[in-house]
């Protein structure tokens, strides 16, 4: 089942072929770096933000402040304030209650553009043949679009996702944050029948900042790197807090983008990925079927399994200091 790389996502590092990306996600200390890596190494056509890490409102703010002290000028559209059938459930424990504890933040200057994530979404897609939609959060707007019109999944070139695992859970023993938040939003997307391309908890718990790559990350130049690193400093004092302190942080939302951009880093994984909606002790897993041979249910999702993690921290390094 091992498919290897995918060479027709193309690599991407600051030519003429950057990958055109809409990033839906919802700041979050990891997914501001997924932000400022897809400013640097994509043709960012927009940002759509969602509740998740954080209410809304608080995602919204967030996304566009990373925007303005990166000097990015893309669209920042607001989507869904609530999952679709779940209760909201906010990870403050990870990033405090603001969404990107820790730095402090300038007075906000930019405006959120007009309109509905959906809108923005649907019309992004409608435009042009070849646009990834990368997806670091809840997946309420993604599936929100693809209710609205079911043909998307067509139109876009894939979607790269960050959530679930094939091992452990991150909320519960069995399911990843960003599944668990809207599992019924997930459910959509994975049933979409869109190219799925799945950065899950067993390849971000291994791509990690540790103590020399935070001191690597603190050395580089630029206020955008400077951010970023004040925020993984954070981020890395909120893990230590939660799970220990030799655990490391992991940068899970950052891999969603790479695999876009950099998709001979990855070992991949043609797999059935179905979400649990209703068991007791499993809502919000993604259940990857990984029997051997011909056993499996037939694929719809490439599961990224591996990722050559100095090189992925040296592209994502070279994006902050390309800022300066
Ligand atoms: C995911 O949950 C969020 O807290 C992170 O931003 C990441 O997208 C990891 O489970
Ligand atoms: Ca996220």
């Amino acid at each position: 089942m091992r498919a290897g790389v995918r060479p027709d996502a193309g690599t991407q590092d600051g030519g003429a072929s950057r990958p055109a990306v809409l990033l839906d996600c919802d700041p979050g200390h990891d997914d501001a770096l997924a932000i400022l890596l897809a400013g640097a190494t994509t043709e960012l056509v927009g940002i759509t933000a969602v509740s998740g890490n954080a209410p809304l409102e608080r995602t919204l703010h967030n996304a566009l402040i990373v925007t303005q002290i990166a000097g990015l000028d893309v669209p920042v559209v607001a989507g869904a304030d609530r999952p679709l059938v779940a209760e909201p459930r906010h990870a403050a424990f990870i990033h405090g209650e603001s969404g990107l504890d820790g730095p402090e933040l300038p007075p906000l200057t930019r405006e959120p553009a007009g309109g509905s994530a959906v809108r923005f979404l649907l019309e992004a897609a409608s435009a042009r043949d070849d646009l990834w939609l990368v997806a670091t959060g809840p997946l309420t707007n993604v599936a929100l679009a693809l209710r609205e019109d079911p043909s998307l999944a067509g139109r876009l070139r894939g979607i790269s996702l960050m959530g679930g695992s094939y091992g452990p859970g991150n909320v519960t023993a069995a399911a990843e944050y960003n599944i668990f938040a809207d599992p019924e939003a997930a459910a959509i997307v994975f049933d979409s029948g869109a190219r799925l391309v799945m950065a899950g908890l067993d390849l971000t718990h291994r791509f990690r900042i540790d103590a020399e790559r935070q001191a690597a990350l603190r050395a580089l130049p630029g206020a955008a790197a400077r951010f970023a690193a004040e925020l993984m400093t954070a981020y890395g004092d909120a893990y230590a807090r939660s799970f220990g302190p030799d655990v490391g942080v992991p940068l899970h939302d950052p891999c969603a983008v790479l695999a876009v951009t950099h998709p001979e880093l990855f070992e991949v994984e043609l797999r059935h990925v179905a979400v649990e909606l209703t068991g007791t002790h499993t809502r919000g897993m993604t259940v990857v079927d990984r029997r051997p041979g011909e056993r499996g249910a037939e694929p719809n999702v490439e599961v990224l399994t591996d990722l050559d993690h100095a090189t992925a921290f040296a592209t994502l390094a070279a994006a902050l200091a390309g800022y300066a």
